[in-house]
């Protein structure tokens, strides 16, 4: 597409959404942070429900409301949708002081999500004591992982002993109206009565209990099975899967990384790329984009496609380094030039253009969503 207008972005959306199918998630193919929420913003429009079905309030995403700036750890980045029905599933661990105050956030500002929000009675509440015990376990233990201290592995810990507190025990606050007793039945429904579902996956494949970086992970199944899962959705509902990679790569928190950098060109992308943590405002470590992870991303979870974000972080770049091969660094011109808004693909420059092609012959998936600024409008969107 060409042309940056809001209008021409939105309408060529409301095309491509259509291939989409009823069932879509979007899933981070790395460590987290990758800019899921800027496709969820321009998607969730077009479909009926926006569902969130793991993890808690580490979670982050930054959202504008009333042109003012908040960060939302629990409601999925679809929220701000007025006719769009928002699921928080049974795979969620929530921390209910911090859900009221994101609708109370949306309350001042006008928009009253109470009555399209539903919550799974069976997801599990986090409590200050597993805060507490969070930062706790990590003050102890010599292989740090560099939690977002929001309670989430001790809050799954007590799921997993059977001895956690769920949803359907907060009867008394706002939100015991909110209440889904059978999720899976309810999301069943949905599908039955033609409803278009978008899946909000929270943190990256990397950070997977199952199939990540252990013990450097989070507490949940970051993958689209773990979303399936946390939704009682089954496989076969699902028509596609968008896996959401930066153009290079970053992490928070502690565990393998390497194709990580330091020095000047760390700094500068990360300055570039406001690479900060939205949860806990930490300097995100960074690094280059890894093929093998993007592999094994795709294999974990059979992507459809890929949205690559933040391409014009890597404006300046006079060399952009990538992981070719497991521990094997390859090298690409850069374009040093800018790519800032820039909406069709022709557009980019010829060094650019080559680098998201590497990424698709290597992976095998097409770049059909490649973002190249931080407003909505700034996306390169690619029919098959
Ligand atoms: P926890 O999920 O707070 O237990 O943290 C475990 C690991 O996952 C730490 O390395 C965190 O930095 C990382 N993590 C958790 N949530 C996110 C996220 O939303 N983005 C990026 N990293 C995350």
């Amino acid at each position: 597409m060409s042309g940056g207008s809001d209008s021409a972005i939105i309408k060529y959306v409301k095309d491509v959404a259509d291939s989409l199918g009823q069932v879509c998630a979007v899933i981070g193919a790395q460590w987290g942070d990758e800019g899921k929420g800027k496709l969820i913003d321009l998607l969730a429009g077009e479909f009926d429900v926006v569902a969130r079905a793991c993890g808690g309030a580490n979670a982050g995403h930054t959202v504008i409301v009333n042109g003012k700036k908040h960060v939302f750890h629990l409601l999925p980045s679809g929220a701000l949708h007025p006719n769009v029905q928002v699921v928080l599933g049974a795979g969620m661990v929530i921390d209910v002081s911090t859900l009221l105050e994101e609708i109370e956030v949306l309350k001042k500002a006008g928009v009253d999500i109470l009555p399209r929000l539903h919550i799974s009675a069976a997801a599990h509440i986090v409590t200050q004591e597993h805060k507490e015990r969070d930062a706790k376990i990590e003050e102890e233990r010599s292989n740090k992982i560099g939690t977002t201290k929001r309670g989430i592995g001790p809050a799954y810990g007590d799921k997993a002993l059977r001895v956690g507190m769920r949803m359907e025990s907060n009867l008394q606050s706002p939100i015991s109206n909110c209440l889904v007793s059978n999720i899976a039945e309810f999301m069943n429904d949905l599908i039955k009565n033609k409803k278009r579902i978008l899946i909000e996956g929270a943190q990256g494949v990397l950070l997977d209990i199952d199939h990540g970086t252990y013990p450097y992970v989070t507490s949940s199944s970051t993958t689209v099975m773990g979303a399936l899962q946390g939704l009682g959705l089954p496989p076969k509902v699902l028509h596609s899967c968008i896996g959401v990679a930066k153009a290079y790569c970053t992490r928070v928190g502690e565990g393998p990384f390497a194709a990580e950098i330091q020095g000047d060109t760390a700094n500068r992308i990360r300055e570039r790329g406001g690479e900060y943590g939205a949860t806990t405002g930490r300097p995100r470590r960074v690094g280059w984009l890894s093929i093998p992870d993007l592999q094994y991303a795709a294999l974990l979870n059979g992507f459809t496609c890929w949205n690559i974000t933040k391409l014009d972080v890597l404006d300046e770049e006079k060399m952009i380094s990538v992981e070719v091969e497991r521990g094997r660094l390859g090298e690409f011109p850069g374009w040093q030039t800018s790519t800032s808004g820039i909406t069709s693909f022709e557009k980019l420059p010829q060094q650019a253009q080559s680098y998201i092609q590497f990424i698709e012959e290597k992976t095998g998936i097409p770049a059909l969503w490649i973002g190249t600024g931080p407003d909505r409008r700034d996306m390169i969107v690619k029919s098959i």
